[in-house]
């Protein structure tokens, strides 16, 4: 497959401004109509560690971060010492020299080497803080990134730190370009010329969600803030307000879904996000939420576990505790994203499927995605429908737990004349009076998980990726989608007979679905990031397939190149 992307990889201190760096380059790629994929990695600590941005782009659409890195601008020494062995013939090197904190080895043979004085140059402007910019100047001038919209961009986000330090970058920026002007570009890489302009918005993953949620007709947000879900509460909070809904800063996780709870028993379209170690908190009013049938949506953005964990590192290893955790058979709905796109699309259908289905949804994302930004189609609010939970119409005596054709009962806004009812956890009849007869529980529990079967029907089938038979199917689930489609295409393009079968509706499973991708298989590959392979297990317990696992837990995910190898490797 020709190359006709570019992967610029800056890395440095945290608070060196990698990050903005970074999103500058992106945001100058989307303006001049090109598709970007980016992806971060920084420490848990608040200030210093190691920080990393990662742009990918290209006039095509580009789905994961990619193998390896083309261009890389190292910052300081550690960003070096981490990338040195990646600097491979042909990669070019950007680096703070001289004057930084660091010299690099003897530059590798077919490497480019760039040497800036980036620290230098910022000191010497009595202006630190502008080390990136510098940075940020030579690599517009060595690989082309539109000046302008960088300047555009630039000033948009540090014009609001006032005139000085916008002219202090403005400067730097200026002469990074300088420094890079006199010296000699000997490789070939560079940024696409600017693409006819697309209708597209450039946003992250978490943002996405917080988009999708005031496109879901969002009501009520309860929040409680933990890496790396607390951007989907802080886009809420900027605009819910707005929009006549209202966002509760909780004081926990626990009393977030029991605001949620309450908020959706009161009639209001209502959701939380976290993370795993906030929905192991959450599990028991999941467990409420699914015997007393009340629409409830989180979304749980997965990071490295078990407990603290790793908090800022991606990890996808929360699917055992989404399909099942809570006590007893707590019937619930579990989604899957892969890319910032569906981070917006599924966050409305996870809010439609909890009112329509008056059950727990917990929507899955991870660490990578929540901060990769990607260039999305603009999201109009016309393009999504809003589903409405099913209500009393007033007639005969109210049973809030009616058994009905489809599992569904209707449901009453608190107050309505003869519409008193008990939402209980207790099990109960079709009043909602608790009951411990043993055949309440059997039609209840029946009730509770029949009325969600259709759904492996109803919404949108797994994707199959590729015809007819092949020797791997690669199923995988997540983000990690994005990787599975480069490598099959690759694959395939080497002439391998390989297919790829993705997901999003994790639970209830749509098992039919993998049976009719695996008969036409003749192996099974399952990569996910996490250590169990928690989808192969699931697939072996449901399905009469018998996956191979393919794990990785580095806290990073992972690269088409991995996968390739894995396939010829089984192959
Ligand atoms: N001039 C002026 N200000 C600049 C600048 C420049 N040239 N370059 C960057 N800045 C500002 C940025 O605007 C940003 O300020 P803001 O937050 O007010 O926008 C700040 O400096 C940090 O720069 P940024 O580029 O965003 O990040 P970074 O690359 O310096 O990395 C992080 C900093 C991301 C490591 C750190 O900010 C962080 O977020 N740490 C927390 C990690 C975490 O979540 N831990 C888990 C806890 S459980």
């Amino acid at each position: 497959m020709a190359k006709n992307d570019l992967i610029i990889r800056v890395a440095g201190e945290g608070g060196e401004g990698i990050i903005s760096t970074g999103d500058f380059i992106a945001a100058a790629c989307a303006r001049a109509g090109l598709e970007v994929y980016t992806f971060k990695t920084f420490p848990a600590e608040i200030r210093g560690g190691y920080a990393m941005y990662q742009i990918r782009t290209s006039p095509d659409r580009v789905y994961n971060q990619g193998d390896t890195f083309d261009v890389f601008c190292a910052f300081n020494g550690e960003a070096y010492e981490a990338n040195k062995h990646l600097l491979t013939p042909g990669t070019a090197f950007v680096y703070d020299y001289p004057g930084g904190d660091f010299e690099p080895d003897a530059i590798p043979e077919g490497v480019h080497a760039y040497p800036i004085p980036m620290s230098k140059t910022a000191k010497e402007m009595k202006s630190y803080r502008s080390k990136n910019m510098v940075a940020m100047g030579a690599l517009s001038v060595l690989f082309n990134i539109s000046e302008v919209t960088l300047k555009q961009v630039l000033t948009k986000k540090f014009g609001k730190k006032g005139e000085e330090i916008l002219n202090f970058n403005l400067q730097a920026f200026e002469k990074g370009r300088e420094l890079a002007l006199a010296l000699n570009k000997t490789d070939a890489w560079r940024v696409a010329d600017p693409a006819p302009p697309k209708d597209v918005i450039v946003i992250s993953g978490n943002d996405a969600a917080g988009l999708g949620a005031l496109l879901g007709g969002l009501e009520f947000f309860a929040a409680y803030p933990i890496t790396p879900a607390t951007e989907i509460a802080k886009y809420v909070a900027t605009h819910l307000p707005k929009l006549g809904g209202t966002l509760v800063q909780a004081e926990d996780e626990i009393a977030s879904i029991g605001q949620v709870l309450g908020a959706s028993y009161a009639g209001k379209r209502s959701m939380t996000s976290t993370s795993g170690p906030g929905l192991a908190l959450m599990t028991e009013m999941l467990g409420m939420a699914s015997m007393s049938e009340t629409p409830v949506m989180l979304v749980n953005v997965q990071r490295g576990g078990p407990s603290t964990g790793l908090p800022t590192k991606h990890e996808q290893s929360d699917l055992f505790l989404a399909l099942h955790g809570a006590h007893g058979d707590a019937a619930r709905i579990v989604l899957s994203v892969e890319d910032v796109k569906d981070c917006i699309d599924m966050t409305v259908d996870a809010l439609n499927l909890a009112e329509e289905y008056q059950s727990p949804v917990i929507l899955l994302s991870d660490g990578s995605l929540a901060f990769s930004t990607q260039t999305v189609p603009r999201p109009k609010p016309g393009d999504f429908k809003i589903v409405r939970r099913k209500m009393w119409d007033g007639e005969g005596t109210y049973k809030r737990y009616a058994i009905t054709d489809d599992g569904i009962s209707p449901m009453v806004d608190p107050g309505t004349p003869g519409g008193m009812h008990i939402a209980t956890g207790l099990e109960h009849t079709e009043t909602g009076a608790p009951s411990f007869k043993g055949e309440v529980h059997e039609q209840m529990l029946d009730k509770r998980f029949d009325k969600i079967k259709p759904l492996v029907d109803r919404y949108h089938p797994a994707e199959v990726d590729g015809e007819g038979e092949a020797d791997v199917g690669i199923i995988t689930w997540g983000s990690t989608i994005g990787v599975a489609r480069e490598a099959v295409a690759r694959l395939r393009a080497e002439g391998y007979k390989v297919k790829g079968f993705y997901p999003k509706l994790m639970w209830p499973m749509q098992v039919a679905q993998y049976e009719a991708f695996g008969a036409t298989c003749k192996k099974i590959l399952v990569p996910e990031v996490n250590y169990q392979g928690q989808l192969s297990h699931f697939i072996r317990a449901e399905t009469s397939l018998n996956p191979i696992p393919f794990t990785i837990y580095s806290g990073m995910p992972f690269t088409p190149i991995q996968m390739i190898d894995k396939v010829k490797e089984i192959l």
